[in-house]
């Protein structure tokens, strides 16, 4: 391996295979269309982005009930893809493969515990069917919503189907969320049904989920019934009336249920995501448009055929799950591969032997884990034949040119190009990717998907394209998978995304393009943590912080870490009485892991007298965050109590 001082100097340009292309989905797609390159694909793309997603609904089989109408409606900042479509996405995700492809097997699912389940198209079909009637019988109608905290078993994607499948919006809560943490979603949105298991296994040890549910829903008025999935058989107590096993509630179900006729724009989905200030959003994706955009980002990026093993990772209570282990591989009738454990359990080669077991030919993970592999050795991988691969993806977070390497070499064994996706929650699907074709500059996400209009704007608005000058990344037009809006909160909708540039989305994200026109992602702009490719807002974990008796105030910064992205580092002042203690600081971190879940756990804790405030009273993080990189401090006239500062500076000295 080169040493990478020389690699980051160098500009080196990864080719794909020949071979690779040339079977690509998307030289085919040009090929059919007389375009000669990907350049000139998204130059007629955005010529015409209604025509080009029209013709991807095509490519991807879409089946309308009722035809769109108009391919988009613009009405800022509110944009209508498909509209006047009559359209459920689970009817291509499913009722049309179980005509298609009944005996394809949709899931290949694997336990930590070593236990394998193999489940057809025929099957979830039947499944989802079998819940659906279940949810109908509970008195789930269209527009209500089911919440679902659920580990990676196949009841999970087949839950979100079955609400999907009768018109009701499933809002998913990752596992590893607290039981605080699924009360806030589980009432801001307002679910009538919450679908949980009774536990699971991670790394060996049980997790009580079910436990973690009740404890939730005991302040969560608008639950009414609560359906458990039985995954390890724990003994778990179940409250009359309200708390229903999901074999029994699903046994003697019809295995048919009709698939509710939406508005191409009705909402599908809830997914809460964390934002600069205050609550995490409730950002909400609607049927047509989001389907198009998953599975024709799925199809031509990672070029998925009939015979491919694919597998995605990502824990399906994130974006990523949603739109690329259930409905995008869905859609376009792919083997998935879906994993219920630690990556590194009970061996660092856990992920490299699933891969030759199931002859796994597209294999998508974020940074985080790259690096977590690289630090175990290589020899983990070389005991594994992973020859079966032909496309790597990331996800998450920028991939630092050392992991790319790593990956590329010991994974992909350099013929595999890797998928450097960027996009978030808001985007639904792919936004800066590359295609196969695509020749590859580590580090970078390469270049817009076709069709979407993707540029980088200085403080005015004006474009800072090919100017290789870090800026604000923004989309200046709709693109299909965009969110409908945030649930019940339609001002900060238009004040996050919509304010800054007039009509233009803010990713909140900064980023430069070179002069060959490459994206270079450069992290979030506003006070939103990475931690493990995981989007944390400072301001939660500070106000779980205050939450506890001991603390007055609390300002929480990343400090940049090797495997995780981002560390968190968080600054208290301690109430009247309390004094600091290694065991207070203990139960800070403990408070927070309860209040958020344990990706929230701060990993250093400073007790300090003060913190550095504007003359409002607002914690300047930007400052605590230049004294933690070493980064040169700026502007410091709206100051009040500049000894807070020098007081931050000594607390992290006095810890080394
Ligand atoms: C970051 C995850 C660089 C980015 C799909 C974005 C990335 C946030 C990449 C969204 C990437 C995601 N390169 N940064 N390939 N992918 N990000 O909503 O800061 O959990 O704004 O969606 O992750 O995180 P979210």
């Amino acid at each position: 391996m080169p040493d990478l001082e020389a690699l980051l100097k160098e500009e080196r340009v990864f080719h794909p295979p020949k071979e690779l292309v040339e079977n690509s989905n998307i030289k085919r797609f040009m090929d059919r269309l007389g375009i000669k390159d990907e350049d000139e694909l998204r130059k007629r793309a955005l010529e015409d982005p209604e025509w080009f997603w029209s013709e991807m609904a095509k490519e991807v089989g879409i089946e309308w009930f009722e035809e769109p109408k108009k391919v988009l409606e613009w009405d800022p900042p509110y944009a209508k893809w498909f509209v006047g479509a009559k359209y459920n996405i689970v009817h291509d995700a499913l009722d049309k493969q179980a005509r298609l492809r009944k005996n394809k097997v949709a899931y290949i699912w694997e336990g930590e515990d070593g236990s394998v389940r193999k489940i057809t198209y025929g099957e979830l079909y039947w499944e989802v069917n079998r819940l659906a009637n279940a949810l109908k019988e509970l008195g789930v109608k269209k527009g209500d919503r089911v919440a679902i905290y659920m580990p990676m078993i196949p009841e999970l994607p087949i839950a979100m189907l079955a609400s999907a499948k009768i018109g009701a919006i499933h809002t998913d809560v990752f596992s590893g969320f607290s039981p605080m943490a699924l009360q806030d979603r589980v009432n801001d949105a307002e679910a009538k049904v919450l679908i949980t298991a009774d536990g699971f296994y991670r790394r060996g040890s049980i997790i009580h989920l079910k436990e973690d549910a009740d404890e939730a829903i005991e302040a969560a008025k608008s639950v009414e019934s609560v359906i458990v999935v039985r995954r390890i058989g724990l003994d778990v107590p179940m409250q009359d009336g309200r708390d229903h096993w999901y074999d029994d509630i699903v046994r003697g179900q019809p295995r048919e249920c009709k698939t509710e006729q939406m508005d191409a724009n009705d909402a599908l989905f809830i997914l809460y995501t964390s934002g600069t200030t205050g609550r995490p959003k409730g950002v909400i994706h609607a049927h047509a448009g989001y389907a198009v955009g998953v599975s024709a980002t799925l199809k031509f990026v990672f070029d998925i055929k009939e015979d491919d093993v694919y597998w995605c990772t990502a824990d399906i209570g994130w974006i990523t799950g949603h739109s690329y282990i259930v409905y995008a591989p869905l859609i376009l009738g792919a083997t998935s591969v879906i994993y219920c454990g630690a990556p590194d359990y009970p061996k660092p080669d856990r992920w490299w032997e699933m891969i030759e077991k199931y002859g796994v030919t597209v294999f998508y993970t974020a940074p985080t884990a790259i690096r977590t592999f690289m630090r175990l050795g290589e020899e983990w991988v070389e005991r594994h034949d992973l020859s079966s691969l032909r496309l790597l993806g990331s996800v998450g977070e920028p991939i630092n040119p050392e992991a790319w390497f790593w990956y590329y070499k010991y994974i992909g064994k350099e013929r595999c190009p890797i998928m450097d996706t960027w996009w978030q929650t808001e985007t639904g699907h792919f936004i800066i990717t590359p295609l196969p074709t695509t020749p590859l500059k580590p580090g970078s996400a390469t270049k817009p998907f076709p069709g979407i209009d993707v540029d980088v704007f200085d403080e005015e608005g004006n474009s800072l394209s090919k100017k290789n000058i870090g800026g604000y990344l923004v989309i200046k037009r709709p693109w299909p998978g965009i969110l409908i809006g945030l649930w019940k909160n339609p001002d900060r909708y238009i004040k996050t995304y919509w304010e800054k540039f007039r009509d233009v989305y803010l990713a909140g994200d900064a980023a430069r393009v070179d002069e060959d026109g490459y994206f270079w992602i450069q992290g979030r702009l506003d006070d939103v943590l990475n931690v493990s490719g995981h989007r944390i807002g400072n301001s939660e974990v500070e106000s779980a912080l205050v939450s506890h008796p001991a603390v007055s105030e609390a300002a929480v910064v990343g400090r940049p870490h090797e495997v995780k992205g981002e560390a968190i580092v968080a600054f208290v002042v301690l109430r009247k009485g309390y004094r600091p203690s290694e065991e207070l600081k203990e139960g800070l971190r403990e408070h927070v892991a309860r209040e958020i879940g344990k990706i929230a756990r701060p990993d250093e804790i400073y007790f300090v007298p003060d913190l550095p405030k504007t003359r409002s009273g607002k914690i300047m993080r930007r400052l605590v965050r230049a004294k933690i990189t070493k980064d040169r401090i700026g502007d410091t006239s709206t100051l009040m109590n500049p000894e807070a500062l020098v007081l931050v500076e000594k607390a992290l000295e006095g810890e080394g």
